[in-house]
C-alpha cells in the first residue's frame, strides 16, 4: 500500500480522507448524505463509503462480526475481525480513491474501534491501536467529525426507525452505549485537532450546513 500518511508527500494532489463517528441514531448516515451532495454539487468528486463493510470481503466480514446469533464472540476476536475488515477495506477501496485525488467520507473507522472496543469493551484504547496500527500502516484521516448525542435519545431514535435492521451491537445495555460515549470524548482529549464534535442533538439540516461549512473552511485553506 503507498505511503498516504499525512504530509508523506507534501506534492501529491491525494483526496481528502474524511471519517464520521458516533454512536448509533446520531444520524450519520443523513449527514453524510447531505454534506456529499453539497460538496459534489460544486464539482469535487466524493467518494461515499462505510466501516465495516464497502466491498465484498469486509461485508461479509461485517455479516459475522454483527450477526445476533455469534453471542460467544470473544472481544478481541471482534477487535480483530473490524481490523481485518478495515485492512482489506482502505486497501482495495479507500486508499486508490485517495490516490485519484477523489475526496474519501467514510461512516466509521480507526475511532470506532478505539470507542468500543477499547474503551467500552474494556480491551484498552492503546491495545486496539496497536493492532489498527498494523492493519492501516498508520493512515489517518484528514478530519473527524463526531456527533455527540445522549445514548438514550440515539437508542430511542433506531427504535422509532423502522428502516434500520437491529444488530448484535445494538443488543448491548444501555451502559454499554454510555461507555462508547465515554470513549468518545477520551478520544477527543487525545486527538483535538483532528476530531470535530458535532452536535446531534440539532435538526439534520443544520448538523450537515455546520458540517460542510467547517470542511468548506478546511478545504480552502489546504
Ligand atoms: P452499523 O449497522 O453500521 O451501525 P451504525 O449505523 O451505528 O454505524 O453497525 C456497525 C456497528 O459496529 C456499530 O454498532 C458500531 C460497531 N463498530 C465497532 O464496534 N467497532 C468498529 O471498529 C466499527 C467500525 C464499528
Amino acid at each position: 500500500m503507498a505511503n498516504l500518511q499525512k504530509g508523506a508527500d507534501p506534492a501529491s494532489n491525494r483526496g481528502w480522507f474524511i471519517t464520521v463517528e458516533g454512536p448509533e441514531g446520531a444520524g450519520k448516515t443523513t449527514m453524510i448524505t447531505g454534506v456529499a451532495e453539497a460538496l459534489q454539487a460544486e464539482g469535487y468528486r466524493v467518494m461515499v463509503t462505510r466501516e465495516p463493510g464497502g466491498i465484498e470481503i469486509a461485508e461479509q466480514i461485517r455479516g459475522i462480526i454483527l450477526n445476533p446469533a455469534n453471542t460467544a464472540m470473544d472481544a478481541r476476536t471482534e477487535a480483530l475481525l473490524y481490523a481485518a475488515a478495515r485492512r482489506q477495506h482502505l486497501s482495495e477501496k479507500v486508499v486508490p480513491a485517495l490516490q485519484q485525488g477523489i475526496i474519501v467520507i467514510c461512516d466509521r473507522f480507526i475511532d470506532s474501534s478505539l470507542a468500543y472496543q477499547g474503551f467500552a469493551r474494556g480491551l484498552g484504547i492503546d491495545e486496539v491501536w496497536g493492532i489498527n496500527r498494523f492493519a492501516t500502516e498508520d493512515v489517518m484521516p484528514d478530519v473527524t467529525f463526531y456527533l455527540d448525542i445522549e445514548p438514550e435519545i440515539g437508542l430511542a431514535r433506531i427504535q422509532a426507525s423502522k428502516q434500520r435492521e437491529v444488530n448484535r451491537l445494538d443488543l448491548e445495555k444501555l451502559d454499554f452505549h454510555k461507555r462508547v460515549r465515554e470513549g468518545y470524548h477520551k478520544l477527543l482529549a487525545r486527538f483535538p485537532e483532528r476530531i470535530t464534535v458535532i452536535d446531534a442533538e440539532q435538526p439534520p439540516e443544520q448538523m450537515i450546513r455546520q458540517v460542510y461549512e467547517s470542511l468548506k473552511q478546511q478545504l480552502n485553506v489546504n
